[in-house]
C-alpha cells in the first residue's frame, strides 16, 4: 500500500520497505528554498528512524531535478545573515542519512540540485539529465559540497571545468566520468530507481548501513584509518541476527529473511 504524506514543497510516498521523496516546486524548477530544505530534511529524519523503510529514492520532476538554491531568496542577503542561518549546513541530515539513498535525476540538476544528487549513494540519470555547478555565473561558488564531492568522484581537471565554466555535463558524459550509475530512458528513471531500492531493501539493513558508512569513510580518511574502521564494522556484524540468518540461509540453500537485528 502506498501512503502519501502531506508536505507543501515535497511529496513523500511510503511504500515499505521503500519510500520515494519528490521535490515539488515545479514553478521555480524545484529551487531549493529554506522551506523545501526544512521539509526534505525533516522527512529524511523520519525515514531514517522508521524501521519499516530500508531504502529511499529521491527525485524531482520529469523535466527538472532541481535548479539549485533559490536565487530570489539569496540575492539580497549578506554574509553574516547567510552564516547565521547556515543555509548549506542544513543539508546534514541528507549527507548523514544512514540508509541507501538513490537519486533519480531527469533534466537539470544544477547548483544545490546537483549537490543534492551527489549526496545520494547511487545516481540513476534519465537521458535528459544535466549536471552542473553554475554558481560561478552568480558570483559565488557551490556551498553544499560541490567543490569537494566532484573532485573526489572524478578527479581534479573535469571538476575544475565544471566549477570554472559553469557549463553542465550531459547524462552520458556524467556516466563516462563515473558520476552516475546508469543512464536510462527518462520516463523509466523513477521506476528503475524504485526497483533498485526494492532490491537493496531485501538485503540485511545493518550490513547495508555499515557498507554505506565504510564507503563514505574512504572519502575522508587515510587508508589505514578506513581499513581499521571497516574491520570494526565487519566484526560488529557478527553480533547481528542477520549475519547468522544470512550464513545459515546460504548453507541451507534458502533465501535469507532479514530483520535488521
Ligand atoms: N532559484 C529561483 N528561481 C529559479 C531558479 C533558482 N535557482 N531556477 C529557475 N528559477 C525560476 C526562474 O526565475 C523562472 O521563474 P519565472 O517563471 O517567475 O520567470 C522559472 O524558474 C523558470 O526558469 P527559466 O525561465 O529560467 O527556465 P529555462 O528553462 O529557460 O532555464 C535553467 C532553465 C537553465 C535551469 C535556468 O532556470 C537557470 O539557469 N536557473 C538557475 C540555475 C542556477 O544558477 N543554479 C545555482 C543556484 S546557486 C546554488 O545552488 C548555491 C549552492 O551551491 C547551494
Amino acid at each position: 500500500m502506498i501512503a502519501a504524506m502531506g508536505y507543501e514543497h515535497i511529496l513523500l510516498e511510503l511504500e515499505p520497505p521503500i519510500a520515494t521523496l519528490t521535490l515539488n516546486r515545479p514553478k521555480v524548477l524545484n529551487a531549493l528554498s529554506p522551506e523545501l530544505i526544512r521539509e526534505l530534511t525533516t522527512a529524511l529524519a523520519e525515514l531514517d528512524a522508521d524501521e519499516n523503510v530500508r531504502a529511499v529514492v529521491l527525485t524531482g520532476g520529469p523535466k527538472v531535478f532541481a535548479a539549485g538554491a533559490d536565487i530570489g531568496d539569496m540575492a539580497d542577503r549578506g554574509a553574516v545573515d547567510q552564516l547565521r542561518r547556515d543555509q548549506t549546513g542544513r543539508w546534514a541530515p541528507l549527507a548523514g542519512f544512514s540508509k541507501p539513498l538513490i537519486a533519480a535525476v531527469n533534466g537539470y540538476a544544477l547548483g544545490g540540485g546537483c549537490e543534492v544528487a551527489l549526496m545520494c549513494d547511487l545516481i540513476l540519470a534519465g537521458e535528459t539529465a544535466r549536471f552542473g555547478q553554475p554558481e560561478i555565473n552568480l558570483g559565488i561558488i557551490p556551498g553544499a559540497g560541490g567543490t569537494q564531492r566532484w573532485p573526489r568522484s572524478i578527479g581534479k581537471y573535469v571538476a575544475m571545468e565544471v566549477m570554472l565554466t559553469g557549463a553542465p555535463v550531459t547524462a552520458q558524459r556524467a556516466y563516462e566520468l563515473g558520476v552516475v550509475n546508469k543512464v536510462v530512458p527518462a520516463e523509466m528513471t523513477v521506476g528503475l530507481a524504485q526497483r533498485m531500492a526494492r532490491q537493496i531493501a531485501e538485503k540485511p539493513p545493518l550490513a547495508a548501513r555499515m557498507a554505506k558508512e565504510a564507503v563514505l569513510k574512504a572519502f575522508d580518511s587515510p587508508l589505514t584509518e578506513g581499513l581499521a574502521s571497516e574491520r570494526k564494522s565487519f566484526y560488529f556484524l557478527f553480533a547481528t541476527e542477520d549475519q547468522k540468518e544470512g550464513m545459515h540461509a546460504f548453507l541451507e540453500k534458502r533465501k535469507g529473511v532479514f530483520k535488521g537485528r
